[in-house]
């Protein structure tokens, strides 16, 4: 079965993010801006890039190498031609649900709203994976609705079909499944989003040496 998410056009995507109703996609760029920010990584993976939101919060003085991944390679292909002007920019079409990620390690991994899509398998340890020794790990994951209301729900259809394809992370479960990793989580937030959503930010240290 075909993943939904290559159905989504992102046009649909980013103005169902960035409507009054969701008003995830400038919430995500900040939380973005925040970990880099506090990380003043050199290298920078994110995971489920998307249209890229947020890459224009970095600073090329610091940040040289920027790896993008996603399974959507028009998504891929608007990241390309939005931020051509970022040196060290590597994108990547990867299903990352699946396959394994052969690349060297990055500073500065971040991880928003992907795992609820894409598992905590194989999607989890890429990340763990692609985070240099001495590294951190950027998290945001997506809380439940106070009210009890569904976790996706759009006028467009697109976004629609991707709800039974979306799990609740719990940000405990995550820290102590990091923890067993020998990650140490130095800075967590959570920031409240309309119809009684919320998200969690969490940024952790990896290990000296694994
Ligand atoms: C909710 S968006 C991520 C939001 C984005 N990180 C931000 O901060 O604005 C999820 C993204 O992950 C991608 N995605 C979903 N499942 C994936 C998978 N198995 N492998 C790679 N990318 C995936 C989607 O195509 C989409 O671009």
């Amino acid at each position: 079965m075909s993943n939904p998410w290559l159905a989504v056009p992102l046009a649909e995507y980013e103005q169902h993010m960035s409507s009054v109703e969701v008003r995830q996609l400038e919430v995500l760029s900040d939380l973005f801006a925040e970990a880099i920010g506090r990380c003043r990584p050199s290298s920078i993976a994110v995971l489920g890039i998307a249209g890229g939101n947020g890459l224009d919060r970095i600073d090329t003085c610091i940040s040289e190498r920027i790896v993008g991944f996603d399974l959507n390679p028009q998504y891929l292909e608007t990241v390309r031609q939005r931020y051509s002007y970022l040196p060290g920019l590597e994108l990547y079409c990867v299903d990352l649900s699946a396959q394994g990620l052969e690349l060297e390690p990055v500073q500065l991994v971040h991880a928003a709203v992907i795992f609820e899509h894409a598992g905590v398998d194989c999607c989890l340890e890429n990340a763990i994976e692609m985070v240099a020794p001495g590294g951190h790990l950027s998290v945001v994951l997506q809380l439940p609705s106070e009210s009890g209301q569904k976790a996706v729900t759009s006028r467009f259809s697109s976004i629609e079909s991707l709800g039974p394809h979306f799990s609740m992370i719990s940000p405990e479960w995550l820290c102590k499944s990091l923890a067993g990793r020998g990650f140490r989580l130095n800075h967590q937030t959570s920031c409240a989003l309309p119809a009684g959503k919320g998200f969690w930010a969490g940024i952790f240290s990896a290990p000296e040496s694994r």
